[in-house]
C-alpha cells in the first residue's frame, strides 16, 4: 500500500488546475475515453467549459454544481476527484481520475478515493456517496469495492452529461459516524 504521508488531496484553488482537469478529458483518445464511459462529441469546447467551471467554483458550497479536488503525489498533481449532484446534507455522486497511466494499478487510486470521500463527507455533511462507473471499467469498480462501497444494481443509463448510454454499477457509500 502507497505511504498515506505522500498523498494529499484539496480543492481545486485556479484556473490551472480547472485546465489540467479539462486537458486531460480533451487530449485523451478515443479509446481511453470510451473505455470510461465518455463520448468525446459530448465533450464542451475548452473555453466555455472552463468559464462555466470558473463560475460555479465562485459559489457557496450549498449552491455548487461540481466540486473538485485534485489528488497530490508528494506535492505533484497526479489526478482528480468531483462531485456532484450535491444535494447539501444528504449525498453527491463521486468520480476518480489518476491523469497518469504510469501510476496507475498501485495502489493509488484507492487511497486518493478514500482521502476524498472522508473530505466529501466532511464538507458537504454528506449522509452518502453514489458512484456509477461504466460495469466494465475494471479499476474503478474494485477500488469501489475495496473501499467498501456497497453494488446496489446494474442498470443501463446515461451517467452524467459527457457520458454515453451504458450498464454501470451503481454503488453506495454511507458516512460511518464514529
Ligand atoms: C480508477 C483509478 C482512479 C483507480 O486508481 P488505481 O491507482 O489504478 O487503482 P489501485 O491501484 O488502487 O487498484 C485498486 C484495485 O483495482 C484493481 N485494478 C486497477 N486497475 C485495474 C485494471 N485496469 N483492471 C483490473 N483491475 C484493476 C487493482 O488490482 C486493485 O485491486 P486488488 O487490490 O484486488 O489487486 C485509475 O485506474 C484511473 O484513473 N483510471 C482511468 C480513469 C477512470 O477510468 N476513472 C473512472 C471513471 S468512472
Amino acid at each position: 500500500m502507497q505511504e498515506t504521508a505522500d498523498i494529499e488531496v484539496r480543492p481545486f484553488s485556479s484556473r490551472e488546475e480547472y485546465e489540467l482537469m479539462v486537458d486531460y478529458f480533451l487530449k485523451a483518445d478515443d479509446w481511453f475515453l470510451r473505455g470510461m464511459g465518455v463520448d468525446r462529441l459530448k465533450l464542451p469546447l475548452r473555453e466555455k467549459w472552463l468559464d462555466d467551471l470558473l463560475v460555479d467554483y465562485r459559489k457557496p458550497d450549498h449552491q455548487r454544481d461540481r466540486f473538485y479536488l485534485v489528488w497530490l503525489l508528494r506535492g505533484e498533481r497526479v489526478g482528480h476527484s468531483s462531485i456532484n449532484n450535491i444535494i447539501f446534507g444528504a449525498e453527491a455522486f463521486i468520480h476518480l481520475h489518476l491523469w497518469k497511466p504510469e501510476l496507475r494499478r498501485a495502489g493509488l487510486g484507492t487511497e486518493f478515493v478514500r482521502k476524498s470521500a472522508n473530505f466529501y463527507f466532511d464538507r458537504f455533511q454528506l449522509k452518502k456517496l453514489l458512484c456509477e462507473p461504466w460495469a466494465e471499467n475494471h479499476a474503478p469498480n474494485r477500488v469501489l469495492e475495496k473501499l467498501g462501497f456497497t453494488l446496489v444494481k446494474r442498470y443501463k443509463t446515461i451517467p452524467g452529461v459527457i457520458a454515453y448510454e451504458q450498464e454501470v454499477n451503481h454503488y453506495e457509500l454511507l458516512h460511518q459516524t464514529k
